[in-house]
């Protein structure tokens, strides 16, 4: 209710709704989540920022850190004036920012999903790729990697949907070179988060594909068992990106943890 003169208004807002920030991974940006956006409709205030040097954000020179996406996060939540603690959705590199994000602002987070992601830093073969495809953007641009990586970023089913196939190489192809350079350091750079999995104290679900190529079904497993308490929902038919190929199945999962805020709230009013 807001005292207007000698009269008292009553509003809606759907701003008013528990905030969900989704967090995109690599090479791509917020455009990631369209169908999120579209199935979550009035369930959820949604708030899906395109990290710097991706999307429509500005490319300040690299390297990144994963502090530093998760400080900018943080300052597009105080710009936006949402003060309440978000339900924090962060894909691939996105659940390596949360991560990052949970530790700094413990306080601005309500639960956790993490999708097709993993808690361990980068193996020493790891980081020598990442080695490789920095030179590879330097001397030859985005393309190569995004041409390396579309046969491994979905299920076998997905690459019938040609519609899909060409969303998401065209989300890659346009990425940002600089941009790519900064995340591949901060990926490169990135601490191991296994020890903060004992520490989350908060609803966490856990979503992972199948048939995810990039990241295996026993790292996410893994974080649903070092995680006390958490849910994980595994998708057939998925590969890196659960969201864009069952996108019903995700919205379901995310709706149902959604609705558990809901819940909550209702016990807290009784
Ligand atoms: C991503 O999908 O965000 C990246 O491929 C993750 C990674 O390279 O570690």
């Amino acid at each position: 209710m807001s005292e207007y003169n000698d009269f008292t208004m009553a509003f809606q807002d759907s701003a008013d709704q528990i905030p969900l920030l989704l967090i995109h991974g690599f090479p791509l940006d917020s455009t990631l989540w369209e169908l999120q956006f579209q199935g979550l409709e009035g369930m959820s205030r949604i708030i899906a920022p395109d990290l710097r040097g991706h999307g429509r954000s500005d490319n300040p020179p690299g390297p990144y850190s994963m502090e530093m996406f998760a400080d900018d996060i943080n300052g597009l939540l105080d710009h936006l004036g949402v003060y309440r603690p978000v339900i924090l959705c962060g894909l691939s590199m996105g659940g390596y920012v949360l991560f990052e994000f949970y530790r700094r602002y413990p306080e601005r987070v309500a639960g956790i999903i993490l999708t097709a992601t993993r808690a361990g830093a980068d193996s020493k073969e790891g980081k020598a790729n990442r080695d490789k495809a920095v030179e590879s953007v330097q001397k030859n641009g985005i393309r190569p990697i995004a041409e390396a990586m579309l046969p491994k970023l979905l299920a076998p089913a997905s690459y019938e949907d040609k519609e899909l196939v060409a969303y998401v190489r065209e989300m890659m192809e346009t990425a940002s070179p600089e941009g790519m350079l900064g995340a591949l350091q901060a990926m490169k750079n990135r601490p191991d988060s296994t020890p903060t999995l004992a520490k989350i104290d908060m609803p966490t679900l856990v979503i992972h594909g199948e048939d995810d190529q990039i990241i295996p079904l026993a790292e996410a497993e893994a974080m649903f068992e070092a995680i006390e308490g958490s849910e994980m929902v595994v998708l057939e038919n998925a590969g890196h990106l659960p969201n864009l190929e069952q996108p019903e199945k995700f919205n379901e999962a995310v709706a149902d943890f959604i609705e558990s805020f809901f819940e909550d709230e209702e016990h807290d009013h009784d």
